[in-house]
């Protein structure tokens, strides 16, 4: 019997560059800072408590929409560095990572035909996301060059049929982070509309210089709309745990909820046990700025020292850099050969965006053991 013809629901999908790079860097022992994940370990105590936590017998299904203990944790969290109280009952939900998070809380708004503003370059997920729920992805380009919004460029993309917007703060893979009136901003354009925001801040504690994260959930007319998402892979380098929450007021957590149970119904529960015990201590996202910081300057400081050209780099473990003084490779072709011929992975900027703008910029990603960034820089260097 020949397999049934399907009619791909994600026809422009293929093997992300992600992959392809993470692939290549592999088959050439190539040093990998393509993909963004950390390549050193979490703080012991964490696998310490997801241990006791199944000898403890925590292996059951936790409640569908997480351990309590865990919503009691964030919803403190969020309180002490925010200012704003969620519920823990009624308005966070643990999620499989923010992934699962951004794709629920589209599901469970966009309706066939309703519009969804990203702005580009954007993370790869939303735009499947989108189309998966029946809605039109609109994209409006942040500034070339600097990757700030346009208020205007945004304005003019809303419509009444817009249900929502997707914005990522601090940006991957830009590296950008939206200061409180670029916050306060959206806020005065969104007041007037009934458009959700999905509010993407899986790198909230990763701001740099003494900025503060501007979370969504700050500013009173925004968070009374918004989605705030965030994921433990990135604040806690577990990436692979695939754990992450989202916050949003109780009718709309309402909503997520009902896609939610019969989407995972709920996340895994010794983690969830092992994450609601370690954020007793606020010290290690406190410190999450400071650590990421001194990647950050160590990685620039050797970059300096080579012919690629610096883009800012405020938060995030992203620095994109301009490869126009190297050569005239579009950026694809640039990663490659830097993987095969130089041996460090980087991912170009073009994957970001839907018609695969090219501006001759590739992103580095320096969540990495010191050892790491030195041996790649050392490469770099040679060019
Ligand atoms: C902007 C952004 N959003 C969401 C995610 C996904 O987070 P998680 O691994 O928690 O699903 C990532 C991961 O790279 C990301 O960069």
């Amino acid at each position: 019997m020949p397999c049934p013809s399907l009619r791909s629901k994600l026809p422009q999908v293929g093997t992300t560059i992600f992959s392809v790079m993470s692939a290549l860097a592999a088959e050439t022992g190539a040093v990998n800072l393509g993909q963004g994940f950390p390549d050193f370990a979490c703080d012991p105590t964490l696998v310490d408590g997801v241990t006791r936590a199944m000898q403890q017998g925590f292996n059951q299904y936790p409640p569908m929409a997480g351990v309590p203990a865990l919503r009691e944790a964030v919803a403190s969290k969020i309180e002490a560095m925010y200012a704003r109280r969620y519920l823990a009952t009624s308005e966070i939900t643990i999620t499989a990572g923010a992934t699962q998070a951004i794709l629920t809380a589209i599901l469970a708004i966009v309706h066939t035909g309703d519009e969804v503003i990203v702005l580009e370059p954007c993370y790869d997920s939303y735009v499947p996301n989108i189309e998966l729920a029946g809605g039109v992805p609109v994209r409006v380009p942040l500034t070339p060059g600097t990757f700030r919004p346009d208020f205007a460029k945004i304005a003019a993309a809303i419509t009444p049929k817009t249900r929502a917007i997707i914005v990522n703060t601090p940006h991957n893979p830009s590296g950008t982070v939206w200061s409180a009136a670029d916050m306060q901003q959206l806020e005065h354009l969104l007041a007037p509309t009934n458009v959700v925001l999905i509010s993407d801040e899986v790198y909230e504690h990763m701001v740099f210089d003494g900025a503060a994260h501007q979370s969504a959930a700050r500013f009173a007319a925004l968070a009374e709309r918004a989605f705030v998402v965030s994921s433990f892979g990135k604040t806690y380098h577990v990436t692979g745990w695939k754990v992450g929450y989202v916050a949003a007021p109780a009718e709309m957590t309402h909503e997520f909820r009902k896609v939610h149970q019969f989407n995972v119904f709920t996340v895994n529960t010794p983690m969830q046990h092992a994450l609601a015990e370690f954020m007793a201590q606020p010290e290690p996202y406190l410190n999450l700025p400071s650590f990421y910081q001194q990647k950050r300057d160590l990685f620039r400081a050797g970059l300096a020292h080579t012919r690629f050209k610096l883009l800012p780099c405020e938060g995030t473990y992203f620095q994109c850099v301009d490869t126009s003084q190297i050569n005239d490779l579009d950026e694809a072709a640039f990663c490659k050969w830097l993987t095969t011929d130089v041996g460090v992975a980087a991912i170009p900027l073009s994957a970001f965006y839907g018609n695969g703008f090219d501006q001759q910029v590739v992103r580095f990603c320096f969540a990495k053991k010191t050892e790491t960034l030195q041996l790649a820089l050392q490469k770099l260097q040679s060019l």
